[in-house]
């Protein structure tokens, strides 16, 4: 395969993007985060053979997997390249194992400030290329049947792995360097930030449509956090990737931040230039919809727990949730990743109802 073909088929569906743009669509579009995962006996088959990271960094495995749920399910308007978000810190130099019923663990988390200066920012964003391939291979392969987007974590969610070592209850030690380190916290949060905007723009160059911004840790956050440590570095972000796709001549791509957990901050998340705001289950369509204006995009949010319920149920539950959303400006998702006990026949009620819906 040459990566450096970037002549990609022309784009099929592209509801997705018009949603974001705010223009009409003839249905509303419909995705789901962590669409290519465990709940998926395909993905479990690839998955039994090869380590998770090996996955990531494989661009014709990372490649299967994003297409699996295309096979799968005929409604979905969208696919994500397989990745993760935690393979920033990797290429920052950390150690990074995928445990299996544990979750992501960091044997050498940052345990002091000064280890921020070992970081290695210089040429991060040339070990994450192989992101771009599995990106160029996977717009060849998926014959624009529907647009490909591209992601990353958050800095503040990034940083709060990189310091608990894995996913934490409290962010107890997290919330102790906010305290006694600030200085250092924002000094970390700004060398994320940077190597974040480098990282997205590469995942435009190689062909992603549409970057999604993962803060998924906001629930942590109080309001005045969130607009301390979380809100000014996805500002920057937008603002950053904007200026450099301009400098490089690239195409504009509509941006979306999903911060979960981050319901008490939508007045200040829709100030920020992204085109959509990704909401969790617990934030009110209506509601949302008054605070963030008319001019943004909104996307979510069923509860993932919902999908164990009846085809039917499923069913009803999304018409409700479409209805309140409204048709325009709306991208259906769920609140949160799918879970992997998830039945298969509840992403075809699910996908299948926002369909029906218009
Ligand atoms: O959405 C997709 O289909 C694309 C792939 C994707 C993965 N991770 C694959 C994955 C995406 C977009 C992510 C993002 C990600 N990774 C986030 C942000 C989204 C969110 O869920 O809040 C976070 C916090 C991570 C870090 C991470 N990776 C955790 C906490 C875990 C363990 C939890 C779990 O679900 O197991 C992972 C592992 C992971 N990332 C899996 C997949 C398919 C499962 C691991 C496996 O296959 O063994």
């Amino acid at each position: 395969m040459n990566f450096t073909n970037k002549n990609f088929p022309a784009l099929k569906n592209d509801r997705l993007l018009r949603a974001a743009r705010g223009q009409e669509v003839d249905k509303v579009p419909v995705w789901v985060m962590r669409q290519a995962g465990r709940y998926l006996p395909e993905f479990q088959e690839v998955r039994a053979k090869h380590d998770f990271f090996t996955v990531c960094r494989t661009p014709e495995l990372a490649c299967e997997v994003t297409l699996q749920p295309l096979r799968r399910y005929d409604h979905l308007d969208a696919s994500i390249i397989f990745s993760d978000i935690l393979v920033i810190p990797q290429a920052l130099g950390m150690t990074v194992e995928m445990h299996p019923g544990k979750g992501p663990v960091f044997p050498n988390p940052l345990n002091d400030p000064m280890e921020i200066d070992g970081l290695k920012e210089d040429g991060a964003v040339s070990r994450l290329l192989y992101v771009g391939d599995a990106i160029t291979l996977t717009r060849h392969k998926i014959e624009g049947k529907v647009p490909l987007i591209g992601f990353t974590g958050a800095p503040f969610t990034l940083m709060g792995y990189m310091i608990e070592g894995g996913g934490s209850q409290n962010m107890q030690k997290t919330k102790e360097w906010l305290t006694k380190f600030p200085k250092d916290v924002h000094k970390l949060l700004s060398l994320l930030t940077r190597v974040i905007i480098d990282y997205l723009v590469m995942q435009v160059d190689s062909g992603a449509q549409l970057l999604q911004v993962f803060e998924s840790s906001a629930d942590h956050l109080t309001r005045e956090m969130f607009a301390e440590v979380s809100a000014p570095y996805l500002k920057e972000i937008r603002d950053g990737v904007r200026k450099q796709i301009e400098e490089k001549k690239l195409e504009q791509v509509p941006m979306t931040v999903f911060a979960k957990g981050g319901g008490h901050s939508l007045d200040v998340q829709a100030t920020l230039g992204y085109e959509t705001l990704g909401l969790d289950w617990t934030v009110d369509p209506v509601e949302a919809r008054k605070i963030v204006g008319d001019n943004i995009t909104l996307q979510g949010n069923l509860d993932p727990q919902d999908l164990y319920k009846t085809p039917e149920e499923i069913r009803q539950l999304t018409l409700d949730m479409v209805r309140k959303f409204g048709k325009t400006r709306y991208v259906a998702n769920l609140g949160h990743g799918i879970t992997p006990q998830t039945p298969l026949e509840s992403m075809t009620a699910f996908t299948d109802a926002v369909h029906e819906a218009l």
